[in-house]
C-alpha cells in the first residue's frame, strides 16, 4: 500500500465535509479552519474518548472548563510574556516573514533570496481589548495553552472536591498562537484545541509518574487506531526544553509531511503553582519562579504529619486535537485495489470515532413502505445513544456504500423487498464488504457489538 499524501487527506476533507478553509468566500484566513458536519462529529468523538479516559474512567482526575480570555498577570507570572516566542526573520527582498528554524541554507523559501534580517523574538500570544476603552491599558490575552487556568484554579478545585495527592485536573478547549508560518493543513494552525491534564504529585514522585503517563498516553493513541510503527518517543534535549520543563517526552507521529510532535508529556515541577503563589517565602519552591505575584493564593498543600507547606509537582500530558485528528485520518485512509481497474477509498476508523455509526438505506427512495421501515429502524438504532445514525435515502445503493466507506461508517443496513416479507435486512461491513442477512429484531444488538469493539 502506498503512503497517504497530505493532498489526498485535504481533498477528502473538503469533498466529504470534514474540514473547510475558514472564511473561504472572502479569501480565507491563514492558519484557521472550520469543521464541517463530519469533521465536527469526528472531532467530538475524539474529545469524548479523551475525556472518558481521563475523567470518567478514573477517580483521581476532575475536569474543568475555564475562560479563554486571560488576565495578563497570569501569563506574566507563567513566563509566557517574556519567553513564549519564536525567532522571526524578514526577507528583505519579498518581505516574507519567516521562522528562523524553518529556513534551510539561509535562503528565503518563498523567493530564494539570501538577503534576510537577523532573527528577533516574536511573541506568539494574541492580545485583545477588554471593555469599551481602547487605549491599550485594558487588555487580555487569548490563552496560548489551556494549562494556566488549571493552575490558577488549583485551590478552587482542591477546596471543592475530596482529593489528596496524586490527583489531576483535565481541561479540553481552544488555544491560540500567532504562528509565524502556519503550515501542513491543520498540523500547525493559529486557532486549535488542546486536551491537557495537569497531574499533581508529591515532590520526588515526579519521575515515576512521568513514566506512567507516557505509557498511558501511548496506549491511548493506539486505542484510537494509531499503529505502534507510526509512533516514536523523543526525549527533548535540555537546551530545547520549554522554560517550565525539567524533562519532556514527545510522542512523535509519522504525519504525511514527516515525523512530528503529536503530544508532549512534560515534567513541569513546582514552577507554575509556585509562580502563581502570593507568598513564596515558606514554600521551599525548587523551580526558578518569578518574584511574588499580586495573586491572593497559596497554591500549596499542607503535609498532614509535618504540617509543612509544599508545592506539588506536575506532570502534564498535552495533546493537540487537530494533530490527533490528522494522525487518525492518515492512519485510517487507504485506497484499495478491487481488481479490473476498480478501486475504493476506505476510512477504517475505529467505530467509536466514526462520524456516522450506521447508515440505514431503503433500496428504493420512492417506495413508502421501504422508507417507513428504514425510518423506524434508524430511530431504533439512534435511541441506543451510540452516536449519529443516518437515514440514507439516495436510492442508489452502490453510491451509498462508496460514500460510507469513504467517510468511515462501520456498518450499512439495507432495507429491501425481502425485508417487507420476512423481516430481515442486509448488513454490510465496511472493512470486509461482507453482506449478511439479519432479523430486524437482532439489528440493535449487532449494532451495539460493532460500535463497542
Ligand atoms: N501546555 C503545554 C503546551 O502547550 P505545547 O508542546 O506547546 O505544550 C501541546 O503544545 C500540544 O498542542 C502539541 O503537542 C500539539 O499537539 C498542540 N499544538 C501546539 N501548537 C499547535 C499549533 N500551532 N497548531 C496545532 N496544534 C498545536
Amino acid at each position: 500500500m502506498t503512503a497517504t499524501s497530505m493532498d489526498q487527506l485535504v481533498s477528502l476533507c473538503k469533498r466529504r465535509g470534514f474540514i473547510f478553509q475558514s472564511n473561504e468566500i472572502y479569501g480565507g484566513l491563514q492558519g484557521i479552519y472550520d469543521y464541517g458536519p463530519l469533521g465536527t462529529e469526528l472531532k467530538n468523538n475524539l474529545k469524548r474518548s479523551w475525556w472518558n479516559s481521563m475523567v470518567y474512567e478514573r477517580d483521581d482526575i476532575e475536569g474543568i472548563d475555564s475562560s479563554i480570555l486571560t488576565n495578563p498577570s497570569v501569563l506574566k507570572h507563567s513566563g509566557h510574556e517574556d519567553t513564549f516566542s519564536d525567532p522571526l526573520v524578514d526577507c528583505k527582498n519579498c518581505k516574507s516573514r519567516l521562522r528562523e528554524d524553518h529556513i534551510t541554507e539561509n535562503k528565503c523559501p518563498d523567493c530564494g533570496s539570501e538577503d534576510l534580517t537577523e532573527p528577533r523574538p516574536f511573541n506568539l500570544m494574541f492580545k485583545t481589548n477588554v471593555g469599551p476603552i481602547e487605549d491599550g491599558s485594558n487588555f487580555a490575552y487569548l490563552r496560548p495553552e489551556t494549562a494556566q487556568q488549571i493552575f490558577t484554579n488549583f485551590k478552587n478545585v482542591m477546596d471543592s472536591t475530596p482529593h489528596h495527592l496524586p490527583f489531576g485536573i483535565a481541561q479540553l478547549g481552544k488555544a491560540f498562537r500567532n504562528e509565524i508560518t502556519p503550515r501542513n493543513f491543520i498540523f500547525r494552525v493559529r486557532e486549535f484545541e488542546q486536551m491537557e491534564l495537569e497531574f499533581f504529585v508529591k515532590p520526588g514522585e515526579d519521575e515515576k509518574w512521568h513514566k506512567i503517563w507516557t505509557d498511558l498516553r501511548l496506549k491511548w493513541w493506539e486505542d484510537q487506531g494509531l499503529d505502534k510503527k507510526s509512533i516514536e518517543l523523543f526525549n527533548v534535549p535540555q537546551e530545547e526544553l520549554a522554560h517550565y520543563s525539567k524533562a519532556t517526552v514527545d510522542i512523535m507521529y509519522k504525519f504525511p509531511h514527516g515525523l512530528e510532535e503529536l503530544e508532549g508529556i512534560a515534567s513541569r515541577t513546582d514552577f507554575d503553582l509556585g509562580s502563581h503563589s502570593k507568598d513564596q517565602s515558606d514554600l521551599n519552591i525548587s523551580a526558578k519562579v518569578q518574584e511574588n505575584t499580586k495573586s491572593n493564593a497559596k497554591l500549596a498543600i499542607q503535609d498532614q504529619n509535618t504540617k509543612e507547606w509544599f508545592v506539588p509537582y506536575v506532570i502534564e500530558p498535552s495533546a493537540g486535537v487537530e494533530r490527533g485528528f490528522l494522525a487518525i485520518l492518515n492512519e485510517a485512509y487507504s485506497v484499495e485495489d478491487l481488481g479490473e481497474g476498480k478501486e475504493r477509498t476506505v476510512l477504517a476508523l475505529k467505530p467509536h470515532l466514526s462520524p456516522i455509526k450506521a447508515a440505514v438505506i431503503p433500496l428504493k427512495r420512492n417506495n413508502e413502505e421501504l422508507v417507513e421501515k428504514a425510518k423506524l429502524l434508524k430511530n431504533e438504532l439512534q435511541k441506543q445513544g451510540l452516536g449519529r445514525v443516518l437515514l440514507e435515502n439516495s436510492g442508489n445503493i452502490g453510491k451509498s456504500y462508496r460514500r460510507h466507506d469513504e467517510i468511515g461508517t462501520p456498518m450499512c443496513v439495507t432495507v429491501d423487498f425481502q425485508s417487507l416479507e420476512d423481516g430481515t435486512v442486509t448488513i454490510r461491513d465496511r472493512d470486509t464488504m461482507e453482506q449478511t442477512r439479519l432479523n430486524l429484531d437482532q439489528t440493535s444488538e449487532h449494532f451495539k457489538q460493532v460500535i463497542n469493539t
